[in-house]
């Protein structure tokens, strides 16, 4: 079991993406748990700011660093976890980093929102920082929800059948994403338009089909 704490001013966000079949059967059968954390309950005002205007001036709020060290400090309770800080300016996300994270027990998510997070969370609390890809969100909870799946899907179990994994893992351990079809074997969306199928697909040679699922494929290296 793997276990996911996502802190953020936002944790309602996830309540429909955690509701959402093969996530939920993961959280239903322990194959992984999502505790949503938020950063609100560790404030100490009356108006529970999580944010305050940037030293220096600046356009827009800066979430505080004092509430994200006393909620780490809290969830992070047996000091094992892996601590996420997610960024545009961090790591780029992928399958290889995926992999690495998913070998963890135990990662915490601190998804920032505002116009940023004051540094002292990057430099002291987290252990790295990562983005999923060159663009600015909103804040972190998508980033969080992207990063979970694509590990959640390497815990055994988590989809359906073993076999189904593993006859997609290439012979260097990447995961093999290859062009797929289903019936028809001829669509006809209009008069005179025939989608096909390649043939190669429907021809029952085991070896060419192998071939032809490689050549049109994409090995997702591990490493
Ligand atoms: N926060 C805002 N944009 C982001 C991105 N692309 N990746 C991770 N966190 C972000």
């Amino acid at each position: 079991m793997i276990k996911f704490d996502v802190i953020t001013i936002f944790p309602e966000m996830f309540k429909s993406y955690m509701g959402e079949s093969l996530i939920a059967r993961a959280i239903e059968k322990k194959f992984i748990k999502i505790n949503l954390h938020n950063l609100r309950k560790w404030t100490t005002d009356n108006h529970q700011t999580v944010d305050d205007r940037p030293f220096g001036g600046g356009l827009g709020m800066v979430l505080k660093v004092d509430p994200i060290y006393k909620a780490v400090k809290q969830v992070n309770k047996d000091k094992k976890a892996k601590i996420i800080l997610f960024t545009p300016r961090g790591q780029k996300f992928d399958q290889t980093m995926a992999y690495k994270l998913a070998k963890e027990n135990q990662i915490i998510f601190i998804c920032g929102r505002y116009e940023g997070v004051d540094e002292r969370v990057a430099e002291k609390i987290a252990d790295m920082e990562v983005s999923i890809g060159d663009y600015d969100l909103m804040g972190g909870e998508l980033p969080a929800m992207v990063v979970i799946e694509t590990i959640s899907r390497l815990v055994p179990g988590v989809i359906g059948k073993k076999q189904l994994l593993e006859e997609r893992i290439s012979k260097s351990g990447g995961f093999l994403e290859y062009a797929q079809y289903t019936r028809p074997e001829i669509y006809e969306p209009q008069k005179g338009k025939k989608w096909k199928v390649p043939a190669v697909l429907l021809s029952g040679d085991h070896k060419k089909i192998d071939e032809w699922k490689r050549s049109h494929g994409k090995v997702i290296e591990k490493d």
